[in-house]
């Protein structure tokens, strides 16, 4: 791997703190980092590495005194493009090896992102050979803007040189749904819509916003999970499985193309928002229109999964965290239907409900689990981040969204964004910590 500087912009931030800097130290003590690595943080307020360092939870000494070894702090103001000319004269004299990369992490909120990306352009850093630029979501807030975004960052990056991170694709398990599905005929053959009823992707929080207060008043449940994660495990789900890995973003847009925005005159029925008890209280803003909770019913127009619908479901303040994807089987004959459960997250496992006689006399048959979950047969499975942090230095754009489909996910969302935006419609308020059922029934 080529020498690399990780240029972490927001090294003070959330995001550094619990997912960045652990997830570099884990990557260090595997042996994976590239040579004369550097993490060079940058802030605008005077704080020292230990400082940044002494604030992420449970690290050890170990670690820690690896983090402090790496980390360099630089202090500039965003918003002055000399300030860059000066980063870039930092970078330099850090450089000891002719081919060092600079990634830089955007781990900033997206209203400030966008003037960064505008500024390395203007100052001449993003034409740094090797250099790479990582951006969060959301990548705009629907299609128009998001268009516009793009278009304003390829003014100064090429495609190849930026990777945006939806770090669901990154998770162990979202991998393991092409895995699975490409390596099993027995599962394979039937993933279409001659054999499946219906597909549920869902991923429950029992968190809330978490003091996000600005960035969820502005985002909602739609932008924040839906148009990203949602979409994106809906694609490994539905698409078809490429024969080469690289070709597994082709695979994804391909089925994110044929998923259908949702008709107008079908919106009462397939889409329902909802908002948690207390949420407006919490942002205090007391009309807040903003949903904590979605349930959006899509159709594909691939061949293959023609009258299958999919439903995507998200909330925070839930009963329980859980990520999964449900597949149903439909009933053949007599014979009862299964389903196959892939959850990624916690318990990363699969299960197949099966039936089977249960003991005794009688002629009675049972739901029984076929059951594989991974912390019996593995240790700890690696953090997302760390995946997004290792194929961005690897140039692997295979996890990352491309703008292609970036666009496609918003293109799918538009009609839904239209509705709530024309119409006044109803908001379901549920109780902090009820269950997807009780609001859907609600
Ligand atoms: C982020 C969302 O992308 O994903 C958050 O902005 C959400 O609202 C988080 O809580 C969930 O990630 P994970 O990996 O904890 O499931």
């Amino acid at each position: 791997m080529q020498p690399t500087q990780l240029i972490i912009i927001g090294i003070t931030g959330d995001l550094a703190r619990r997912k960045l800097l652990p997830a570099i130290a884990t990557i260090a003590e595997a042996g994976e980092l590239p040579p004369d690595f550097k993490i060079i943080g940058i802030t605008r307020q005077p704080i020292t590495a230990g400082a940044v360092i002494g604030g992420v939870h449970g690290l050890s000494e170990h670690r820690a005194r690896f983090l402090r070894k790496h980390l360099v702090m630089h202090r500039m103001n965003l918003e002055k493009v000399a300030d860059y000319t000066a980063l870039d004269a930092t970078l330099t004299k850090l450089t000891t090896q002719p081919g060092t990369q600079r990634l830089y992490y955007l781990s900033i909120p997206p209203q400030f992102a966008q003037p960064v990306v505008m500024r390395l352009g203007e100052s001449g850093l993003a034409k740094v050979p090797h250099t790479k630029l990582l951006l969060e979501k959301p990548f705009g807030t629907d299609l128009i803007s998001a268009e516009e975004l793009i278009a304003q960052t390829k003014a100064h990056f090429t495609e190849s040189q930026l990777y945006r991170i939806d770090h669901y694709l990154a998770k162990e398990m979202a991998q393991n749904i092409v895995a699975f599905r490409a390596n099993n005929p027995l599962f394979n053959h039937t993933w279409n819509n001659q054999f499946i009823e219906k597909i549920e992707i869902i991923a429950s929080e029992s968190i809330g916003i978490e003091g996000r207060i600005a960035f969820y008043e502005q985002t909602g449940a739609l932008r924040d999970f839906v148009q990203s994660h949602l979409l994106q495990l809906a694609a490994l789900t539905l698409m078809d499985v490429p024969k080469q890995w690289n070709d597994l973003r082709a695979a994804r847009l391909a089925a994110l193309q044929a998923l259908e925005p949702p008709r107008e005159i079908d919106l009462p029925h397939v889409v329902v928002r909802g908002q948690y008890q207390g949420y407006a209280e919490e942002t205090e803003n007391p009309g807040s229109a903003t949903e904590t909770f979605v349930a959006l019913t899509l159709f594909s127009s691939d061949p293959k999964w023609q009258n299958v619908p999919v439903q995507l479901i998200s909330g925070k303040a839930l009963a329980h965290k859980q990520t999964e994807i449900r597949v149903h089987y439909k009933r053949f004959g007599t014979a009862e239907p299964n389903s196959i459960t892939l959850r990624i997250q916690p318990k990363e496992s699969i299960e197949v409900q099966m039936w089977v006689k249960k003991p005794g006399y009688g002629n009675h048959i049972e739901r029984l689990p076929l059951h594989f979950t991974y912390s019996d047969h593995y240790q700890a499975l690696p953090e997302a981040y760390e995946r997004v942090l290792l194929d961005a230095m690897q140039s692997d754009h295979t996890l990352f969204a491309s703008s292609d489909e970036v666009l496609a996910s918003w293109r799918i969302l538009a009609p839904v964004q239209r509705y709530w935006q024309m119409q006044n419609v109803p908001l379901k308020i549920y109780k902090k910590g009820a269950t997807i059922e009780d609001i859907l029934s609600s």
